[in-house]
């Protein structure tokens, strides 16, 4: 199936009908276009199907209420509502039209929908008589004046036996109906009218054609990074080195293999309004790559290494179309704090970003991390949480920083 909805992030409100077997489909179908889905159920809709169904369809757990601790904890509903590209409720029954035109917030989705500003499309389903009652009619005109996009319902057999309008539209017409519609620009987003380039990934310095010197980095964060800026409305160039990673929603990707290639990459890149520097380039690289594969000889085996040009450093010190925040990282196995003041200064960044590395539960190839944040007069400290979260932290403290 095409990827229509690539990189999109759905959360899928799913309400109590019969019809909501049918949105585990949905979810199916959501994820083969390309979407990410999260599922949020009303109390209704679990004496339907169950929470753990949608869990394993959507690879995420699946939120059923506000007040449940965990959830909060690992990402609250706020978080979730903003975490949002479009939120999809289906099905969407005549008491949950009329919430959501009341604009109620007394559970876990009409919260999320009430704070959202995602587009939101709703797919109603249930009996005919109900949907062709002037207060759901009304109902729905409200919401479709607010901009709300409604899909469906389609006409045929219901589920009592009975025939009409108020059956949920099929998967794969939900699908296409988000799929014709494209996400707004919002001019509300702090990044909205800036450009931001970032690098991510390891570099891999070539020896000869078969052997390279490289690092341990995923990429994950830099790529998380690059996700959340364009989410927040940045134009987002992405340069990233040799990684298995999907280029996030939106985003301008330039592969490069070694750090002399990231480093053109990065200045085609300019001008720009904001450097983030995720990547771990080499700092050293053989002086000549050998034209053959080395063969083995002598017992010991001597590199010739040169060091590779800072590009962190190069752009820091750009007079011409200076760039209103740099943003350098740093991994470090000891003297933290220390070590990345050192840097900020040397390397004349806005901020810098360093972690800990060889420590359990986080650096390189890890999902979470925690980390540290310095600039000039401040500092931040991160607790540890997945990369994603960092990421989205790290982009509102960026803002917080442009504005300062
Ligand atoms: N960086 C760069 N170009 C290089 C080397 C590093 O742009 N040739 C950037 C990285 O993207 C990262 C930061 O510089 O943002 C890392 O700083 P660096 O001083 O290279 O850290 P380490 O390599 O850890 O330095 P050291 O080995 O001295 O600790």
């Amino acid at each position: 199936m095409a990827q229509i909805l690539a990189g999109q992030h759905i959360l899928l409100c799913v309400g109590g009908g019969i019809a909501a077997y049918k949105a585990l489909e949905l979810v199916r179908r959501l994820r083969e276009a390309g979407a990410q889905v999260q599922v949020a159920m009303t109390a209704g809709a679990q004496q339907f199907v169950t929470p753990l169904s949608f869990q394993a369809l959507s690879g995420q757990p699946t939120r059923t209420s506000l007040w449940d601790h965990a959830a909060e904890q690992a990402m609250g509903h706020l978080e979730l509502a903003r975490w949002a590209d479009r939120v999809v409720v289906a099905p969407a029954t005549a008491d949950l039209l009329a919430r959501l035109a009341g604009g109620h917030a007394d559970d876990l989705v009409s919260t999320l929908c009430l704070a959202t500003d995602a587009p939101l499309t709703v797919c109603p389903a249930m009996n005919h008589r109900m949907w062709l009652n002037p207060a759901t009619q009304t109902n729905v005109e409200t919401l479709r004046q607010r901009g709300v996009q409604v899909v469906g319902p389609e006409d045929g057999p219901l589920a009592e036996g009975e025939s009409g309008p108020g059956r949920l539209s099929e998967p794969e017409h939900i699908v296409a109906a988000l799929a014709g519609t494209a996400l707004p620009a919002r001019p509300s987003l702090p990044l909205h009218g800036l450009k931001v380039v970032v690098s991510a990934g390891p570099t891999y310095e070539d020896l000869d054609p078969v052997r390279y010197l490289g690092n341990r980095s995923s990429g994950k964060m830099g790529f998380a990074i690059a996700d959340g800026a364009a989410r927040r409305g940045g134009e987002v160039v992405l340069v990233a080195g040799p990684v298995h990673l999907p280029t996030p929603a939106g985003v301008a990707r330039v592969d490069v293999r070694s750090a002399a290639q990231m480093r053109e990459a990065v200045f085609a890149a300019f001008p720009a309004d904001i450097y983030i520097g995720a990547a771990a380039v080499a700092d050293y690289t053989p002086r000549q790559p050998a034209a053959n594969k080395i063969k083995k000889s002598s017992e010991s085996l001597g590199l010739d290494l040169v060091r590779t040009p800072d590009i962190l450093s190069e752009v820091a010190a750009r007079t011409e179309g200076r760039l209103k925040l740099v943003v350098g990282f740093a991994a470090e196995t000891e003297n933290v704090a220390g070590y990345a003041r050192g840097k900020l200064q040397a390397k004349r960044l806005d901020m810098i970003v360093a972690n800990r590395v060889g420590i359990e539960g986080g650096g390189f190839e890890s999902d979470s991390n925690a980390m540290t944040a310095y600039w000039p007069d401040g500092e931040r400290a991160f607790a540890s949480a997945p990369k994603t979260q960092l990421a989205d932290e790290l982009i509102d403290l960026i803002v917080e920083r442009l504005q300062a």
